[in-house]
């Protein structure tokens, strides 16, 4: 009896499985017969099917509010989007239509909240949590739409150095802020504390100092971020139970604090063995705050997060042709995709990121242990374990074939466009700098001129969709 592609995941995992199928031996995304978008566009292409997005915030919202039901627990809960994680005009207005706050990482950001306010799909009520670094340029913009009428914005302090800064930037208004709590990260780290954040043992202090008392701001938020991500662990609570006793400390001295921001981190799935038991962990987020504000006798606070990968990670997707295999030695087969993973999904490379590799067709085949490589001159471009095995494995196919094997890493969603790029887009928005030219003429002297200036807003949100 043949032993098929098919038969290898159906035993491994179980398949089909969450928006994974196969219609007339071909793999269906959520329904949708990825064959004929191959036929109707020819690949290499990448997708974004955004009613997963819709899917992932409701699911979170729900199990929310079921845990702060079942816990009795006072305070609300708040899903905001964090734009960075993809900033592309369908996939933001998508989010917004089930009514999420945003989260913003630097200057141009407040620029995509200008945007979005002149196309109508938010209103001077949504809440703005404005992070990371805050530039002068940054600051005097969120100033400015407060100016205009924002009434929810809050400004969460990334370093002390930001409050001298934002008072002076804030002239007349009152401004509400959150502060970051630096965290320790995990002991395999290459660093010990995070550079985003406020010191946890200095964090107390620097409020009854430079916060308390001053009418230029009101505290409103603690904000901490694990960025290894929101895990059952020891490590993971270990923190959160610090920024708790610190949530704790703030409240007893300040009135106006009533938000805990747990920041991102939520998983998706990145294999087809995944599970995480979201309910699980939600409930234990809402009892652990709630019993930490029982004991101090201090009221429970409205809970935000700022969930970005999990918000768009499961809803996009990248479709190659193999082009050719070649088998390099006894044990190595190649096959060589028509583009380039360095370039398409650049976080397979650079930290290791998995995600979930499936063929379109030829699920009936024998499945094969290969090495998948891009057409890059790179010999890092390549992607050849996944996150449960430290193998790949494809259906076989014959050079003879009529059809090419096509293939698709799945869950693709999150960050890949801004980090690799796309047509001109950057991490977090921030802008390509000047390109400046020096040369010498002949009698060596340096002529230097600028080539290109700093990107401007307008070229990044013309790639992004914002200009119709
Ligand atoms: C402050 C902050 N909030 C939220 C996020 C989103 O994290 P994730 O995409 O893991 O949900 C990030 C990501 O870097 C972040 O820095």
């Amino acid at each position: 009896m043949k032993n098929t592609y098919f038969d290898l995941i159906d035993q491994t995992y179980y398949f089909p499985q969450e928006g994974f199928d196969l219609n007339n031996g071909n793999l269906t995304f959520h329904g949708i017969p990825l064959k004929h978008l191959i036929e109707k566009y020819g690949t290499p292409f990448r997708f974004i099917y955004l009613p997963k997005i819709g899917d992932q915030i409701k699911k979170a919202r729900n199990l929310f509010n079921r845990a702060i039901k079942k816990n009795n627990y006072k305070g609300t809960y708040n899903y905001c989007y964090c734009t960075k994680c993809n900033h592309f005009s369908h996939v933001v207005s998508e989010a917004l239509k089930h009514n999420v706050h945003l989260e913003t990482s630097s200057s141009f950001d407040i620029d995509l909240i200008l945007n979005l306010f002149r196309e109508k799909k938010i209103d001077k009520k949504r809440t703005i949590i404005c992070n990371g670094y805050k530039t002068n340029d940054y600051l005097n913009k969120i100033v400015s739409i407060q100016e205009m009428g924002f009434s929810n914005i809050i400004v969460v302090l990334d370093s002390k150095s930001e409050l001298d800064r934002l008072i002076t930037a804030a002239g007349k208004n009152i401004i509400k802020i959150g502060i970051r709590m630096a965290i320790n990260e995990e002991p395999q780290s290459s660093y010990y504390t995070s550079r985003l954040g406020i010191r946890q043992n200095e964090l107390v202090q620097f409020f009854r100092e430079n916060i308390k008392g001053n009418e230029h701001v009101e505290l409103k938020m603690l904000h901490f971020f694990v960025d290894s991500g929101i895990k059952d662990s020891l490590y993971y609570w270990g923190e959160f139970q610090k920024a708790l006793n610190i949530y704790t400390s703030l409240k007893k001295e300040s009135k106006s604090l009533d938000s805990f921001n747990l920041g991102g981190g939520f998983p998706i799935r990145n294999n087809l063995g995944f599970s995480y038991d979201y309910e699980y962990m939600i409930n234990e987020i809402v009892k652990n705050i709630k019993d930490a504000c029982d004991n101090e006798k201090v009221t429970e606070p409205n809970i935000y997060t700022e969930f970005g990968k999990y918000t768009v990670g499961e809803s996009g997707a990248i479709i190659f042709e193999v082009l050719e295999q070649k088998h390099q030695n006894d044990t190595e087969t190649w096959y060589i995709i028509n583009n380039s993973l360095m370039n398409t999904i650049p976080d397979a490379w650079s930290i290791h990121e998995k995600f979930i590799l499936l063929p379109i067709n030829k699920w009936f085949n024998e499945p094969a242990r290969i090495n998948l490589g891009g057409i890059s001159c790179d010999h890092s471009d390549y992607y050849n374990s996944e996150d449960l095995n430290q193998e790949v494995m494809l259906p076989s196919y014959s050079n003879d074939d009529k059809e090419p094997l096509y293939v698709g890493f799945f869950h693709t969603g999150a960050y890949q466009d801004a980090i690799s790029g796309y047509g001109g887009i950057k991490h977090c928005l921030i802008p390509s700098p000047k390109h400046v030219i020096i040369d010498r003429d002949e009698k060596g002297n340096i002529i230097d001129y600028v080539y290109r200036n700093e990107q401007s807003a307008e070229e990044m949100f013309k790639i992004l969709g914002y200009d119709k």
